[in-house]
């Protein structure tokens, strides 16, 4: 098969309607949208609802009933008042959300996880989910057709490069160019797959030294930051549709 490979190392880009058209989309934002969503999803949330705005978050909140319902997310990296709970993936555990429509508006992650909408296969990708992704690219994208295109959406902060979106990125691009013969990728990708082969021996320490580990250490999110920087603790696929991300059951596949 033929593959391609793309990277969108920061969130705002001419978005042309074809872009996305035909490819995989992984969307990443490891601090810590990407891997809450999949933490949520492995502790049995039945979906993910996730919002740009305070706003919609509090309206699609209110029509839910009581039982069913779980809201979430960050601004400025802390928990919005009247929130059930913040952005720690800590937070979303079996006993708080099992069963429930978690609706979740972050800064910078679940703008990203509204993006691509045309793409057959929208998946939320991070370090504790990266050889579940992976596996899924195997056996649900690449096993049919001859031609492939998997484009990285990296969430960013405020705009602007992340390095643990971009070095996650690039963990996927290395892993994927080692199995595929026949790839072309192209310069954000290949920096970033680069940038990740570079820090690989010694990544987590590097992480933590940069901008968005900082600042979430020193708002006492340390334990976070280990959670998000530890590989396939959460082996969930996040799929998004239209409306919800919801977690890939092979069982449903018809
Ligand atoms: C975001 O979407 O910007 C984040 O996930 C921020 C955070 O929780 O640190």
């Amino acid at each position: 098969m033929a593959l391609l490979i793309d990277a969108y190392l920061t969130p705002f880009f001419p978005e042309h309607e074809s872009l996305f058209d035909e490819a995989a989309v992984v969307m990443i934002d490891v601090l810590r949208a990407s891997t809450t969503v999949a933490t949520a999803l492995k502790n049995g949330a039945k979906e993910l609802i996730p919002t740009d705005s305070l706003e919609k978050a509090v309206k699609i909140y209110s029509s839910l009933s009581k039982e069913v319902r779980f809201l979430g997310g960050e601004r400025h990296g802390v928990k919005p008042s009247g929130f059930d709970a913040g952005n720690s993936p800590f937070e979303y555990t079996e006993d708080s959300i099992k069963g429930k429509s978690v609706i979740l508006t972050t800064s910078n992650g679940t703008r990203i996880f509204q993006k691509a909408k045309n793409s057959e296969h929208r998946i939320v990708g991070a370090f504790v989910n990266l050889n579940a992704v992976l596996s899924y690219l195997d056996n649900y994208y690449f096993n049919s057709g001859d031609n492939h295109k998997v484009i990285f959406l990296c969430a960013g902060n405020n705009g602007r490069l992340s390095y643990e979106d971009m070095l996650c990125a690039g963990a996927f691009i290395s892993n994927i160019v080692s199995k595929v013969n026949d790839v072309t990728i192209s310069d954000p990708a290949a920096t970033a797959m680069n940038l990740y082969e570079l820090h690989s021996e010694n990544l987590v320490a590097y992480l933590k030294s940069r901008d968005h580990a900082i600042i979430l250490n020193n708002l006492g999110f340390a334990d976070d930051i280990d959670f998000c920087f530890t590989l396939d603790v959460c082996p969930v696929v996040p799929l998004c549709s239209m409306a919800s991300i919801k977690a890939f059951d092979e069982q449903n596949l018809n």
